[in-house]
C-alpha cells in the first residue's frame, strides 16, 4: 500500500500543532522535519495506514504503539490517577516526534527507553478533542515513560461519593473511554485504527476491588494492588477501569457478574443466560477470542446501556428489570466481541461497523434465544425509532458513512448508525439468504480479526466475497442507497410483529374515545407496553394520559424501558400529574438515553422548565462528565452557544 509522503515526513498538524510550544521544540520541530529522509524501504504497512483519523492528532502513520503498561494509584481523595505510562512503540518512520493525544493531563516528566529526559510540549486544546502532547524521540527510539496525573474533571472518568453507590458505605470509581475520552486518561495514540496489548498495575484503597478490561484477579487482595493483562491487541477506547466495593458470581466456567454486594445476586439472576448467549453467537459467527467473558453492573450513573470493555462489559443496572425483559443490551455488547472489538471501525465516520453490525447481531442471538416473536419486536421497535429520528435530523446525518467533519464524534450514536445499518445488514440477509451471509460474516470476522475497517474496505470485501456471486444481488440491495443516502431505500426488508399488530387494535379503541379500562393488556411484554406507548399521540391530552396512568400505574412502572417512554408522553402531552415519577426517574439514575429525552421534552414546557430550574442542580451532580456535558447544553442553550 503506497504510503501519503506528506504524512509520513511530519507530524500531523505540524506546523499549527507547535504555534504555542516552547521555542527549543520548535527548532528542534524544524530540524526534525527539514532533516529527516525518506525511509529507503517502505515498511510492511499496517491495513488502515492510509486511513486519516480526524479524531487523533497522533501521527500514526509514523509511529505506533505496540504496547502500553501503566502504573497507576488511585485517588478518591484527590479524585485522580496518577502514575505512569510506559509505550511500547513501532517506529517505522523513523521519526523523531512521537505525537499522543492527551486532554487534560498534567504530565510531569517523559523519559527514554535509553534513560534520558525527553523533550516535550501540550498543544493548542479543542474543546472535545483535547491537546497534542509532543514528544521529541530518536528514531531507534523503542520505549517513553510518561509520568502524569489525570484532572478530577476528566470526562471519562467519575467519581462517586459513597452516597451515589448502593452500598452507600465506599467510593466508586468508573470509567468511560469511548469514542475518544481514553485520553483523558491515558496519554495514547486515541484511534481506534491503532491497536496495542496493555498490562497495568493499579493500586487502590485496600478494601476495594480494581477490575480492568483485562485479566482480571476476581477476588479482592489484603494489599490493595492488583495486576491487568490484555494480550488482544485492543484499541484504546476499549481501555476501562472500575474500583469499588464489588462481588463476583460465577454464570458459567468461563463467565459470570460483577457487581455491588447489594446488587450482585439480582444481577447473576437476570443475566443468568450469558454462558447461552455466548454459546449462540460462537455458533453463528466463529470462537470467542478474548478468554473470559464477564460483566460489571455499575451504579445508576453509568451513562450507557452497557460499553463492551474487552472481558469485562460495562452494563447500567437499569436493565435489571427482574424478568430478563431488557437482557438484549447485554446480546448486544456480547456480540461486539465479533464487531467491533475483533473487527475495529477505523475511525468515527465508520462508527455504523461497530454498532449497525452489532445490533444486527444482537437480534440474531436474541432471535436464537428468546424467538422471532420477541425478535420481531426489537426489530419494529428499532424501526419506529428511525422513522421518528429521522422526521427531524439532517439528511447527511442519515448515511451510514458519516462525515462528522471535527465535530465531536460522541454526536455519532444515532438511529442512522444502530438501526438503519442493523437493517441495511438485514436486507443483505434477505436478499442473499441467511446460510450464505452467515457464512460471509463469519469470514468477515476471521480474516480481519484484530483489524480495522473502513466502510469502503467492507464494500469491497463484500462485493467481491458475496454480492457477485448472487446474480441481481447488488441492484436488488442497492447498496450505495444505504450507505451513501439519506433515509430508509424503498426497498426496505418488511418488517412486522404480530404481537404489535395486536396492540395497536387497542390503542385505536382507545384513540377513537374507548375507556382504558377496556384495554386488555393483561399479558403485555415490556415491549408491547412500549409500542402502546409510543402509539399515542401528543395530542392526546392531560385528561387522557391521566386516565391510563390510573388505570394502569404507569408512573409507578420500575421497568425503566416502559417508564422511559411513558414519561416521555406524559411531558408532551404536559399531564403533569406524572411530576414526582419524572423527578424520581432523573434523580435515580444517569443514562443518557433516558435522561436526554426528557430533559430535551420538558425544556418544551414552561412547566417544565420550571421543573428544570428546581430538579436540574439536584441531579447533575449524580450524573457522569459525558451527561453532564450534554444536558448542559440542553437546559442552557444559550450558554453552550457562547462557548463555542
Ligand atoms: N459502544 C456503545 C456505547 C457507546 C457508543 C459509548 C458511543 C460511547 C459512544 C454500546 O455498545 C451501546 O451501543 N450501548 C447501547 C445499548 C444498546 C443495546 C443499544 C446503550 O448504551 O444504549
Ligand atoms: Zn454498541
Amino acid at each position: 500500500m503506497p504510503r501519503n509522503p506528506r504524512n509520513s515526513e511530519e507530524p500531523r498538524n505540524c506546523c499549527s500543532m507547535l504555534k504555542n510550544s516552547l521555542a527549543s521544540l520548535l527548532l528542534i520541530a524544524a530540524a526534525a522535519c527539514a532533516r529527516q529522509p525518506a525511509p529507503a524501504t517502505v515498511p510492511p504497512a499496517p491495513v488502515a495506514q492510509s486511513v486519516r483519523d480526524a479524531d487523533s492528532f497522533a501521527n500514526t502513520d509514523a509511529v505506533r504503539v505496540t504496547h502500553l503498561a501503566l502504573d497507576l494509584d488511585v485517588d478518591f481523595a484527590k479524585k485522580q490517577l496518577a502514575g505512569t505510562a510506559t509505550l511500547d512503540l513501532d517506529n517505522f518512520g523513523r521519526t523523531s516526534w512521537l505525537v499522543l493525544d492527551s486532554r487534560d493531563l498534567t504530565i510531569r516528566s517523559v523519559k527514554l527507553d535509553d534513560g534520558t529526559a525527553a523533550t516535550f510540549a501540550i498543544g493548542e486544546s479543542k474543546p472535545a478533542h483535547g491537546a497534542p502532547l509532543t514528544i521529541g524521540i530518536k528514531p531507534t527510539t523503542r520505549q517513553v515513560t510518561i509520568a502524569y496525573v489525570t484532572s478530577p474533571d476528566a470526562p471519562a472518568l467519575q467519581w462517586l461519593e459513597p452516597e451515589q453507590t448502593s452500598g452507600k458505605k465506599s467510593p466508586f470509581l468508573l470509567s468511560q473511554s469511548e469514542s475518544i475520552l481514553a485520553r483523558s486518561w491515558v496519554p495514547i495514540q486515541d484511534t481506534p485504527s491503532v491497536r496495542f496489548t496493555y498490562d497495568a498495575t493499579v493500586r487502590v484503597p485496600k478494601d476495594l476491588l480494581a477490575l480492568m478490561s483485562a485479566e482480571n484477579p476476581m477476588q479482592r487482595n489484603a494489599t490493595g494492588v492488583y495486576t491487568f493483562r490484555m494480550t488482544n491487541p485492543i484499541p484504546s477506547y476499549l481501555l476501562a477501569i472500575a474500583v469499588g466495593d464489588i462481588e463476583f458470581r460465577a454464570l458459567g466456567p468461563n463467565s459470570g457478574v460483577y457487581a455491588e454486594p447489594s446488587v450482585v445476586d439480582a444481577a447473576a439472576r437476570e443475566f443468568s443466560d450469558l454462558p447461552k448467549m455466548i454459546t449462540a453467537t460462537e455458533e453463528l459467527y466463529g470462537p470467542y477470542r478474548w478468554g473470559r467473558y464477564d460483566a460489571l453492573v455499575l451504579p445508576p450513573s453509568f451513562p450507557f446501556g452497557g460499553m463492551e470493555n474487552p472481558r469485562l462489559t460495562f452494563l447500567t443496572p437499569t436493565i435489571i428489570a427482574g424478568d430478563k425483559s431488557l437482557v438484549s443490551v447485554v446480546t448486544h455488547e456480547l456480540a461486539h466481541s465479533w464487531s467491533g472489538n475483533l473487527v475495529t471501525n477505523a475511525t468515527w465516520n465508520d462508527f455504523w461497523l461497530n454498532e449497525g453490525f452489532t445490533t444486527y447481531i444482537e437480534q440474531r442471538i436474541v432471535e436464537k434465544l428468546y424467538g422471532t416473536q420477541f425478535a420481531d419486536m426489537q426489530w419494529e421497535l428499532a424501526r419506529t425509532g428511525i422513522r421518528k429520528e429521522f422526521q427531524t435530523s439532517e439528511p447527511r446525518s442519515q448515511w451510514l458513512k458519516l462525515d462528522l467533519a471535527g465535530g465531536d464524534p460522541d454526536d455519532a450514536p444515532s438511529a442512522t448508525v444502530y438501526d438503519k445499518g442493523s437493517l441495511f445488514l438485514r436486507k443483505i440477509e434477505e436478499t442473499v439468504g441467511r446460510e450464505a451471509f452467515d457464512r460471509f460474516l463469519r469470514s468477515y470476522f476471521d480474516t480481519f480479526a484484530f483489524q480495522p475497517m473502513t466502510t469502503e474496505r467492507f464494500l469491497e470485501y463484500l462485493r467481491a466475497n458475496l454480492l457477485s456471486n448472487v446474480p441481481g444481488a447488488e441492484q436488488k440491495i442497492d447498496v450505495n442507497a444505504w450507505v451513501y443516502g439519506p433515509g430508509i431505500p424503498p426497498n426496505e426488508p418488511v418488517i412486522q410483529s404480530a404481537a404489535f399488530t395486536r396492540v395497536e387494535e387497542q390503542s385505536k379503541r382507545f384513540l377513537a374515545g374507548g375507556p382504558a379500562s377496556a384495554i386488555d393488556a393483561s399479558a403485555w411484554s415490556t415491549q408491547e407496553w412500549v409500542h402502546f406507548i409510543q402509539s399515542l399521540p401528543s395530542t392526546l391530552g392531560a385528561a387522557r394520559a391521566a386516565e391510563l396512568d390510573r388505570t394502569f400505574h404507569l408512573s409507578d412502572r420500575r421497568n425503566f424501558e416502559v417508564l422511559e417512554a411513558w414519561l416521555e408522553k406524559a411531558i408532551e402531552n404536559e399531564y403533569w400529574g406524572a411530576d414526582a415519577a419524572i423527578e424520581r426517574f432523573v434523580l435515580a439514575q444517569g443514562r443518557a438515553r433516558y435522561v436526554r429525552p426528557i430533559y430535551q421534552k420538558l425544556m418544551a414546557t414552561e412547566h417544565g422548565r420550571a421543573f428544570i430550574a428546581r430538579v436540574y442542580p439536584v441531579a447533575r451532580p449524580g450524573y457522569h462528565p459525558i451527561v453532564q456535558a450534554m444536558l448542559d447544553k440542553i437546559v442552557n442553550p444559550g450558554d453552550a452557544k457562547a462557548a463555542q
